[in-house]
């Protein structure tokens, strides 16, 4: 006879139906898996077998063939252990409401002793399932709450194997757990805008960064609060949508970094890798493929701090990513694809020493290692950033300032207001590659020239600065996008000279430091 169980398979950030088929025969006494297994399903026979016996329910001695289809996308972990147990109790007639069973999906990875222990992606799989249209899903307890996210599909968490046994057999049902939005989601909030003294312009670069969602590069000596600033950003991001806490919570949980009593993440990322990290922690691959830092902070900030240290070649591997919102990584069994859509935000001191341009202390660099220090920028990455403001050393005047900085609540009531205004213009505007637009600064060509359109008195500021800062077209194209921004901030409908002016500024730094 054969038996049939349902579980779910992990492609990239993606889940498909798995089909375990449980096939046994009285002749021989073996257990094989087959369908395109790795090792770790491959091993899946020894808990199999180890939670059967510990949990005294009888293993079946007789030949058992579990084949998982579709068998050629490869098996990969231990998530389908709990799925082959099943089809086999249910080919053995150790479960007397099998049946129940036909329109459930089941997740887990077995303890020799027949404990179920939490997996990654669970999330992920329980979209598939539903999708697949079952009506039941059978988790880890501890991914119970993850999965309660979907609606639409019983969720069901599950200790241990005789739970299991128990409720198909009327014994001690187990109830479905419902979603509860967790309180300490939202206790992980980010520090507030209100502790930073001074640096007004800088505290304004982010908020306009924020708004346009425009990539940020912090420049000035040590100690002026740059890190200080960029770890602020998350807190005045506009609130996640549904759809973009699903996305982001999915690369966590397929990477393991769900806290077991999380379920959805609901605040905006913040990624803030070391320099000393390599390219594919970064960007995403290796041999196991696993999203990377840029895919983690999706929907979010990702920030390096003290970007000069960074190997070029590991901050040349953000340039697709930045361009295309999502990195593709090519592996033998097939193409996996991680969204990565964040903002970069980075710091860096102007030299060695940490002080050229500084009003009082002297820079005891050379100038040509000023020039290899920031040569180590690439400048193809530096096209991507929007806006690169310093940070200068604050006076005692504003280190005394005695009055509290505005907080992040009333900067983030600003930004949400800009973005609105955003959402409505792109509604209906898409990037080349198909991604939707939300910001300002995912507008390509075609849209700058549609939506910034500049009247004579603006067009003729920018002519002067296109000739006195010697801009590029692209250049130019990033003026105009903060600009627009500026604009939504100032809930202007057309771009007025003031912030064209505006926009300018947050670009001076290219004359004083790249030129
Ligand atoms: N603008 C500021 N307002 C309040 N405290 C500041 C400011 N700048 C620096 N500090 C203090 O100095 C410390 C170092 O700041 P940090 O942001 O790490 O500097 P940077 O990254 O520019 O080297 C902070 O933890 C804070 O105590
Ligand atoms: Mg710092």
């Amino acid at each position: 006879m054969i038996s049939y169980a349902y579980t779910a398979g992990l492609f990239g950030i993606d889940s498909y139906e798995v089909t375990v088929e449980c096939h046994s025969d009285v002749k021989l006494s073996v257990f094989e898996i087959v369908g395109l297994p790795d090792n770790a399903v491959k091993e899946a026979k020894e808990r199999v077998r180890a939670a059967f016996v510990n949990s005294r329910l009888p293993f079946p001695d007789r030949e058992i063939i579990v084949n998982l289809a579709p068998a050629d996308m490869r098996k990969e972990g231990s998530s389908f252990d709990l799925a082959i147990l099943v089809s086999i109790l249910i080919n053995t007639d150790q479960l007397e409401n099998a049946h129940l069973a036909n329109d459930a999906c089941f997740i887990g990875e077995l303890s020799l002793s027949g404990d179920i222990r939490r997996v990654n992606g669970v999330l992920c799989m329980a979209i598939a399932a539903k999708n697949a249209g079952r009506k039941k899903i059978f988790v880890p307890y501890e991914n119970a709450q993850e999965a309660s996210v979907v609606s639409g599909i019983e969720v069901y968490g599950v200790k241990n194997v005789l739970e299991i046994v128990d409720h198909f057999n009327g014994l001690r049902p187990l109830t479905p757990v419902t979603y509860e939005p967790n309180e300490n989601e939202d206790s992980l909030k980010y520090p507030d805008f209100k502790d930073v003294l001074g640096q007004k312009g800088a505290k304004r670069a982010a908020e306009i960064a924020a708004a346009g969602g425009h990539n940020l590069l912090l420049i000035g000596p040590p100690g002026t609060g740059k890190s200080m600033i960029a770890k602020r950003i998350p807190s005045i991001l506009p609130e996640m949508t549904f759809e973009e806490s699903i996305e982001t919570t999915k690369v966590h949980s397929i990477s393991g970094l769900l806290p077991s009593d999380a379920s959805l993440i609901r605040t905006r990322p913040f990624r803030s890798p070391h320099h000393t990290m390599s390219a594919p922690a970064l960007a995403g691959g290796g041999k196991i493929p696993m999203p990377g830092e840029v895919s983690l902070a999706n929907n979010g900030v990702l920030f390096l701090d003290e970007l000069p240290e960074f190997n070029r070649q590991v901050t040349e591997s953000l340039r697709q990513p930045l361009e295309d919102g999502k990195i593709t990584i090519t592996r033998t069994m097939g193409r996996l694809t991680y969204p990565c859509s964040f903002m970069l935000v980075c710091a860096m001191n102007p030299c060695k020493c940490g002080y050229f341009g500084h009003p009082t202390k002297e820079c005891t660099c050379k100038p040509t290692d000023i020039k290899k220090y920031i040569s180590k920028i690439s400048g193809p990455l530096l096209d991507r950033i929007d806006i690169q403001i310093e940070v200068p050393s604050l006076n005692y005047k504003e280190m005394s300032q005695k009055e509290e900085s505005e907080s992040s609540a009333a900067i983030r009531e600003r930004v949400n207001k800009a973005r609105k205004i955003m959402q409505e213009r792109f509604k209906d505007e898409k990037t080349e590659v198909g991604n939707q637009i939300t910001c300002n600064a995912q507008m390509e060509a075609k849209h700058i020239r549609k939506y910034c359109k500049l009247s004579s008195d603006c067009s003729s500021l920018m002519e002067q600065a296109f000739n006195a800062l010697g801009l590029s077209a692209r250049g130019h194209d990033r003026i105009l996008r903060l600009a627009r921004t500026i604009a939504d901030l100032a809930d202007c409908k057309e771009i007025e000279p003031c912030h064209i002016a505006e926009a300018i500024q947050l670009r001076s730094l290219d004359k004083k430091y790249f030129k």
